[in-house]
């Protein structure tokens, strides 16, 4: 695949040196960074918003940052994230009260607009929304923590989106978030994915170039 985009999630990064630490993984090959942002309400853990966005504008980051918006509610916090320097930003439709309505306020910011399907959520939830997305996003754990295993129905998901995609003509990109490694991303760009989240598998290695190169390599192969 050759426009396959590796996004690293900063969820599994140093945080007291997370200038350093992006710097480092987009050094070492990635395309995007994908930023988790709890809020201990819609999911149980809390991480970081929009102030720490900034700062990594202003620590000189240019590649895309891709806001993964683990938040309830999420309209309130879409502006904030948009003048933080956003560049895609996603949402669970369960945590937003007007899912047509989150999204054109994502778009109308500048921003590119993603929808995130939870292990549990039907594709169907893509029925109405599809042609106004950038992106789907389909979790392969249930959204909160890094380090946690795969769940294996979400390829069947990705399969059944690749065709949703691929029958609208448009360039909707198909992202995978959760359990991402080298020993399963084949099989899970096989299935039609083509923008892979990795968290533990990028920043728990000792090297993270091997590591990127590592997914790379497997995804050539699907
Ligand atoms: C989980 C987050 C993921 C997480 C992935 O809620 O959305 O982005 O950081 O981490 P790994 O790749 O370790 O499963
Ligand atoms: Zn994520």
């Amino acid at each position: 695949m050759s426009n396959c985009v590796i996004a690293p999630s900063i969820l599994s990064a140093d945080f007291a040196k997370l200038g350093a630490e992006v710097d480092a993984v987009l050094a070492a090959g990635a395309d995007w960074v994908h930023f988790d942002v709890m809020d201990n309400h819609y999911v149980p853990n809390l991480t970081i918003g929009p102030l720490v966005c900034a700062a990594l504008r202003k620590h000189g980051i240019t590649a895309p940052i891709d806001v993964h918006l683990m938040v309830e509610p999420v309209d309130r916090i879409v502006p904030d994230f948009a003048a933080a320097g956003a560049s895609i930003i996603s949402f669970h439709p369960e945590a937003s009260r007007h899912v047509d309505r989150t999204i054109q306020l994502i778009r109308s910011h500048g921003c590119q607009a993603g929808l995130v399907l939870n292990p549990a959520t039907p594709v169907e939830l893509l029925d109405y929304t599809l042609e106004s997305l950038d992106l789907v996003l389909v979790m392969s754990v249930n959204p909160g923590f890094g380090g946690q295993a795969f769940i294996e129905s979400a390829l069947r998901k990705i399969e059944a989106i690749r065709k949703r995609i691929d029958s609208s003509g448009k360039p909707i990109r198909l992202e995978v978030d959760g359990g991402v490694k080298a020993d399963n991303i084949r099989r899970i760009a096989a299935a039609g994915a083509d923008t892979f989240v990795a968290g533990s598998a990028i920043f728990q290695a000792p090297d993270y170039a091997r590591a990127i190169a590592a997914l790379r390599a497997e995804v050539a192969l699907a």
